[in-house]
């Protein structure tokens, strides 16, 4: 069986992020959400793995090569403009061809993988298998109305939600979905819809079974959730310390310190990481935080926040939390003695001052 990997799109949601950086190459404990979802893809026992790619597609044709690093072979799609998740199966066609396939959205991570989804397909062989989770706001995602185990409806986004169980974005498909993509029509907004194509197999008596998802889910579209993401996979890493902490530094709960990091006269609470060679000075980190490479935390305080590389964090008073930030940013105190803020923020960047 081979796979659909989406990380096409533009991410509008983590702007200015995602200016000049693929929503899917985001880090989570340091490490980029894509490299989760290839592992799951890998786990399931899949060899071969069509990756839909778009305007940041050279981005992420550096970070995933050829696949061979989770034992792999990637061809790339090119899709010229995010048109839908439907858009995608439909261009993906030449490279699928007529066999049962997994198609599985870039930037979403489920903790216990997808490979028991896949024998289940195997197994039991539906037209089309989705996976649902329940959750608190089904309005932001695609929802299914459901009459015990039979799924009677799908719709994308709903005011009214005709339940709480969202769609996750694993998809399993026979070829006949490549009929129902090419006969939908593009939604409202825009885009074909893969719920529109499903829901066109639903009318027409394919067999659709639905699996409900019971470890957690996240897609890591929005801040909240990506930094949720970030809560729950740093609370699965085993504690390992390749750099070096000084005899003033305390290190406590499940902690990563990778290769020449350095703390210093510093306090980490794990759960937490502190990536390849960052300095971390008189410093307090954590819980729930992500410090990328060769990042600097002088004189401050950051707490559940996923911060990249090559970042300066200088003597700020008080704490910060629940935080993202991109890659060779500089937030410090200016030496001025106005009550002024000086700031030099990209489009639609996010401040919160108290
Ligand atoms: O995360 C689950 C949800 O994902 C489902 O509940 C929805 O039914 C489904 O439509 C989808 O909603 P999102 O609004 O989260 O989709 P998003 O536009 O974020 O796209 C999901 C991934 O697919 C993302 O990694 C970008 C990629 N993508 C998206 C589009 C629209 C493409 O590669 N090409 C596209 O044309």
């Amino acid at each position: 069986m081979k796979a659909l990997i989406l990380s096409g799109g533009r991410g509008t949601r983590l702007r200015p992020i995602t200016y000049t950086s693929a929503k899917q190459l985001v880090p989570i404990a340091n490490k980029p959400i894509l490299y989760y979802v290839l592992e799951m893809v890998a786990a399931a026992g899949i060899r071969e793995a069509g990756v839909v790619v778009g305007e940041t597609q050279q981005e992420i044709r550096m970070a995933v090569g050829t696949g061979g690093d989770w034992g792999l072979k990637v061809t790339y799609i090119e899709q010229e403009a995010p048109l839908g998740l439907a858009h995608a199966v439909k261009i993906a066609q030449p490279y699928l061809g007529s066999d049962p396939f997994v198609m599985v959205l870039g930037d979403n991570i489920l903790r216990d993988g997808i490979a028991s989804f896949v024998d289940e397909y195997q197994r039991v062989r539906p037209n089309t298998q989705i996976l649902l989770s329940k959750v608190k706001d089904p309005q932001r995602f695609g929802v299914a109305g459901l009459q015990g185990d039979r799924v009677y409806s799908l719709e994308e986004k709903p005011k009214v939600p005709k339940s709480d169980y969202a769609l996750v974005g694993v998809y399993l498909f026979d070829h006949t979905i490549f009929e129902a993509v090419g006969a939908i029509r593009p939604s409202q907004r825009g885009e074909l819809e893969i719920t529109d194509a499903i829901q066109y197999q639903i009318d027409r008596d394919y067999v659709i079974i639905p699996h409900v998802v019971t470890g957690w889910w996240k897609d890591t579209g929005r801040l909240e959730d990506l930094l949720e993401a970030n809560r729950l996979i740093l609370d699965t890493l085993e504690s390992r310390v390749e750099g070096r902490i000084d005899t003033h530094s305390v290190v406590e709960g499940k902690v990563v310190i990778e290769g020449g990091a350095e703390l210093v006269r510093s306090t980490v609470r794990g759960p937490a990481i502190i990536g390849r060679c960052a300095r971390i000075v008189n410093a307090r980190i954590g819980p729930f935080t992500s410090i990328g490479a060769e990042t600097e935390v002088v004189n401050s305080e950051v707490v559940d926040s996923v911060i990249m590389e090559q970042v300066k964090i200088v003597d700020i008073e008080g704490r910060m939390g629940e935080s993202l930030i991109g890659k060779n940013v500089q937030v410090y105190r200016c030496s001025s003695s106005s009550a002024t803020l000086r700031l030099m923020l990209g489009d639609n960047s996010q401040v919160g001052i108290s």
